[in-house]
């Protein structure tokens, strides 16, 4: 899959651009401030509908301007597909299209596939089991509309299963009410559980081959998934739906206690061991920014797999901070296969692309294009 051209109007500092990318590689230089995150961020919006930096759609409009609009030719499967979103500030209101034809965000969402990697995903590594959560639910999201959907079914029980026992505490235990709440919790709670583990599994594979290849062999990591449950083994829906079950049930005077559900999914753990240590303790900065790397390699990877396609690559601002050792593994991975777009404040190091796309400069939201090394 690819992007062909890029427009953009009002989007962000760009008034206007129309832009043919390389099938390859685009590499986008510039000084700080110029442009260079917010071209990624619209290719994001395009692919998910949503920024990766914002809730707030308002700041993607141009100061001064009341709307915005992104736009892409991209090129899937040898067919060419024409993708646009707006939003517009007075109704407030988002528009999906693709063919010129509307679409509602889930159906327009996935159409463009893209895997960025922004220095803010460290925090995958070093932040709170919630950012190590919300990394794996996006990528099953993905491809998984029915998990998105048992996701929010789940966030919806443990909302009001939460208010139950914060409201009645004590009061609550053993009620058939409670329990009606636990067998709910119980039931799409399972379903999460199993296919992370089972996500999980096969991204672990992925990553720990892409690990060992960056570190020369040097690094094994071992990813594993940790239920707030006693057993870790279940695989089942059924086992799991029934331990599940059986630990809320156990834990029901604790819970109405502290008036918070303890159990399930939403508490669980990803835990990253390299060479058997726990990363998000002992990993330095170098091995942090490897293990991302690796699990973004094999995030493309597994995309190939469940879509038949490798998505497009966007690396904002972490190839320069990679050695040679790993840009050149970077490289070799994607070469030839992956439409990468990535950015850097200068081109230095990019000499490890042997068949270099693009370079261009990015300048006040305008963008150039310009070959420094020639
Ligand atoms: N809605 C908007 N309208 C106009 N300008 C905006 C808007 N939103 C952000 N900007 C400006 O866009 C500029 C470029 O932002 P961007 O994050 O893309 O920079 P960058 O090139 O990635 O820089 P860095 O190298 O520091 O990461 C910023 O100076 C910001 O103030
Ligand atoms: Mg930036």
């Amino acid at each position: 899959m690819r992007v062909d051209t890029l427009f953009l109007r009002n989007f962000r500092n760009y008034r206007y651009l129309n832009l043919e990318l390389d099938p390859h590689l685009n590499i986008f230089v510039g000084a700080n401030a110029q442009g260079k995150t917010n071209l990624l961020e619209s290719l994001v919006f395009l692919a998910t509908g949503s920024s990766f930096r914002t809730r707030n759609e308002e700041e993607l409009v141009l100061w001064g301007e009341d709307s915005c609009t992104a736009a892409a030719q991209i090129i899937k499967k040898q067919q060419t597909e024409k993708l646009l979103v707006t939003y517009c500030l007075k109704e407030k209101k988002k528009q999906y299209f693709s063919n010129g034809l509307e679409l509602k965000k889930s159906a327009f969402s996935g159409r463009l596939l893209a895997v960025l990697f922004t220095p803010e995903d460290l925090l995958v590594v070093k932040g709170a089991p919630q950012a190590r959560r919300k990394y794996l639910d996006e990528i099953i999201c993905r491809f998984s509309p029915l998990y998105a959907y048992s996701l929010s079914r789940y966030q919806h029980i443990l909302r009001q299963r939460n208010q139950l026992l914060k409201k009645y505490r004590e009061k609550i235990i053993a009620s058939p009410e409670l329990a009606s709440w636990n067998i709910q919790l119980a039931k799409e709670g399972a379903k999460i559980i199993r296919k992370r583990q089972y996500v999980l599994h096969r991204l672990g594979l992925l990553a720990r081959l892409a690990q060992r290849n960056l570190t020369g062999r040097e690094e094994s990591l071992l990813i594993k998934y940790r239920t707030s449950l006693p057993k870790e083994f279940l695989t089942k829906d059924d086992e799991i739906e029934q331990a599940l079950l059986r630990a809320l049930q156990e834990n029901e005077k604790n819970e109405c206690r502290l008036g918070q559900s303890l159990i399930g999914p939403h508490r669980d753990e990803i835990i990253f061991l390299l060479n058997n240590r726990d990363a998000r303790l002992y990993a330095s900065q170098g091995q942090q920014r490897t293990l991302i790397l690796a699990l973004k390699m094999a995030e493309l990877e597994l995309i190939k797999g469940e879509c038949g396609e490798f998505p497009i690559l966007l690396l904002d601002d972490v190839f320069s901070e990679l050695d040679e050792k790993r840009r050149r593994f970077v490289v070799e991975n994607i070469e030839g296969k992956i439409q990468t777009l990535l950015t850097g404040t200068t081109a230095e190091g990019m000499n490890a692309f042997k068949k270099v796309g693009k370079i261009l400069l990015v300048e006040r939201g305008e963008i150039k294009y310009n070959d420094p090394r020639k």
